[in-house]
């Protein structure tokens, strides 16, 4: 099959095209034949192995474990391991794998889920990774969001806009801080106010219940002026930071801060949990979420969907169509 292949960390000329042997699914997994890839920071991260922590983490400290590249899956289920019952081939399906810059991918069953039949696979492969992020720092954080006032910031990113529909779909009242270009967009998913951070700062009275940060590195002490005393901050990430740790230290350092004031303050690591699939699947068959596709590449050009992504500015999600190759 065709893959993209990575044999080395680095900056994106480490992908190319080739030709390997397709997986074979194992014991509860699924071969999916893939339609579409999604792309995300986390691609580049396991890209240039940067910050160098997630080397040390298990993903390979001289080179990825995984040489193709790719976790989040839309396609048609091809082949099925032992013990697998609920999917068969010709199943139209998404979720996330190992692998999926490639004609072929394996993926757990339980990572899995029926593709909407109205959501293309383009759609469909948008979602995995960006949604769990956005659903998992609304809902886990805030099993109440109806009424609240939530401010995400990054609004225009890849789970800025999962995270703006999916506040209005948990009744919220939501306020998206984005730059110039993609206040239109933002409020076309639903945003009751966006902030345009090019023209003003995020200021005012202490007043949202729950701000979810994706974006900017803001200090601690700006976005806490502006969330109420019993509100909630979830960081989600931003990039940039050091080669060791990236964002990471604000990760760790925002709960410490938290074990001293009112405010719940923390972060999240995203997982890829079958409950949350299933939640974004129905929203997703029910039209309440919708998922922004900034732009498609074709598999050859996954280098230039990963420089996209680089340049920080996706308003969106860029997804990697592997009919084109
Ligand atoms: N913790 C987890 O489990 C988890 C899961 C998924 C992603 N992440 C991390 O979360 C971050 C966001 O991911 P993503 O997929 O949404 O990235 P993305 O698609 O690249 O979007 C980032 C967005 O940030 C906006 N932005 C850039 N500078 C900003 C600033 N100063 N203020 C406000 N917005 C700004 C950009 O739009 P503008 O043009 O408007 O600036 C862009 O739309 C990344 O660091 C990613 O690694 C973490």
């Amino acid at each position: 099959m065709k893959a993209i292949v990575q044999d080395r960390y680095g900056s994106a000329e480490v992908f190319r095209l080739t030709d390997i042997e397709p997986p074979q699914p194992g014991v509860g997994e699924v071969l999916v034949r893939v339609r579409a890839a999604g792309v995300d920071p986390g691609v580049w991260h396991l890209m240039t192995g940067r910050p160098y922590l997630i080397r040390v983490m298990g993903f390979g400290l001289r080179r990825p474990k995984s040489r193709v590249p790719g976790g989040d899956v839309a396609g048609v289920v091809e082949a099925v391991g032992r013990g697998v019952t609920g999917f068969r081939p010709g199943d139209e399906v998404f979720g996330t794998g190992e692998g999926s810059f490639a004609e072929f991918a394996v993926a757990r069953a339980d990572r899995l889920a029926p593709k909407p039949a109205d959501v293309g696979f383009e759609q469909a492969a948008a979602v995995p990774t960006s949604g769990f992020a956005a659903l998992q720092g609304l809902r886990d954080r805030q099993p109440v969001l109806d009424g609240k006032k939530v401010l995400i910031i990054g609004a225009g990113g890849g789970v800025g806009t999962f995270a703006v529909q999916l506040a209005k779909a948990f009744g919220a009242e939501v306020t998206g801080l984005c730059s110039s270009s993609k206040v239109d967009l933002v409020r076309s998913l639903g945003a009751d106010h966006v902030i345009d951070y090019t023209r003003e700062e995020l200021t005012g009275p202490p007043r949202f219940d729950h701000i979810l940060d994706t974006a900017g590195n803001r200090p601690l002490s700006l976005l806490r002026r502006v969330l109420k005393p019993d509100g909630t901050l979830v960081i989600v990430g931003a990039e940039g930071g050091g080669n060791w740790f990236g964002h990471t230290g604000r990760l760790l350092s925002v709960p410490l801060v938290s074990l001293f004031v009112k405010q719940r303050l923390g972060g999240i690591i995203s997982v890829p949990r079958p409950a949350d699939l299933e939640s974004l699947r129905e929203l997703l068959a029910a039209g309440r979420l919708t998922p922004v596709v900034d732009r498609t590449y074709p598999l050859a050009e996954a280098a230039e969907a990963v420089r996209h992504i680089e340049r920080g500015h996706t308003a969106g999600k860029v997804v990697i169509s592997v009919d084109s190759l």
